[in-house]
């Protein structure tokens, strides 16, 4: 395994890569949700590129990137033992250059939800993403479903500005209690962690409803809502019903045969997210 961490260099050690070429972005501080990923991408792909970037620009002034759990020698351990073949790894500076002010705007399906609660954090991942992209210039990308929006964020993107880079959805990887896995995990506590399994319970409401004939938004959202205030520790952000490719409610529910029910929820300082297919 390769690290590199120059633009210039990525693209001279790209020409003499196996195709197709799969890339795996991640922050750092990696699980098995991420190492999913990477088996994903090496079980179909003739080389694996997994990129290691904790990118300032998508985290908020408030948010937690001086803690964020990174620690270099063990992330490319975990790489290494997945099999990819090159970690691409730059500074900060390589990816923004001084001077450097082009930005990729995602529109509606960046404005609302994370992208609300968080406001510039959409943007800011389409454009370290397609940096990304363009250092790495893989054929496919593999994405976590756990991020929903932000797949489809980066699955439009591919479309809209025509990369030709297929997007590979991976399903979400649970911890024994269901618990969607998070780098933030390791800042809950115990009782926090006992307290989160809320999150994934509250899911499971709508999606039982919805499997008895529920197909009114506000009735599903409604019953995730309830399971999460039954839990002292949980504050609710948000908690969604949507269509999934528009992520908008949807028009004529009556008649849809499946939907996304998504939740961010703050569990003491901790902000988790989680979302469910319905149908
Ligand atoms: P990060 O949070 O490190 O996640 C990297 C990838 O791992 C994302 O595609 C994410 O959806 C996926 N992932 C995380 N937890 C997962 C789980 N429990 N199961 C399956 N997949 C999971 O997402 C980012 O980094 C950044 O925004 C990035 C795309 C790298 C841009 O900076």
């Amino acid at each position: 395994m390769r690290v590199i961490e120059t633009v210039s260099e990525m693209h001279a050690a790209r020409v003499n890569m196996a195709g197709p070429v799969a890339v795996v972005p991640t922050l750092g501080g990696l699980h098995a949700g991420h190492e999913a990923l990477m088996h994903a991408a090496r079980a179909r792909a003739g080389s694996v590129i997994a990129t290691l970037f904790l990118n300032p620009t998508q985290f908020g002034q408030n948010e937690d990137l001086a803690e964020y759990p990174a620690d270099r020698e063990r992330d490319l351990e975990v790489m290494r033992n997945a099999g990819v073949d090159i970690v691409f790894a730059p500074p900060v500076d390589e990816m923004y250059p001084e001077g450097d002010t082009f930005v990729v705007e995602p529109g509606p399906i960046g404005a609302v939800l994370e992208g609300e609660d968080r406001p510039g954090h959409m943007r800011a991942v389409a454009t370290v993403v397609a940096k990304l992209f363009n250092a790495t210039r893989p054929d496919l990308a593999y994405f976590g479903e756990k991020d929903a929006q932000q797949l489809e964020v980066v699955r439009r993107m591919s479309r809209d500005l025509r990369f030709g880079i297929e997007v590979v959805p991976v399903p979400t990887v649970r911890d024994e209690r269901n618990l969607a896995l998070s780098s933030r995990h390791s800042y809950l506590t115990e009782p926090e962690r006992s307290a989160a399994e809320v999150v994934y319970a509250s899911l499971c409401a709508a999606r039982d409803l919805w499997d008895g004939g529920q197909r009114s938004a506000p009735e599903l959202e409604s019953a995730i809502r309830d399971v999460i205030a039954s839990e002292r520790l949980a504050t609710l952000c948000y908690a969604v019903v949507v269509d999934p490719e528009t992520f908008e409610p949807h028009k004529e529910p009556g008649a849809v045969s499946h939907a996304l029910a998504l939740i961010a929820v703050t569990i003491g300082s901790t902000r988790l997210i989680d979302n469910l297919r319905l149908g």
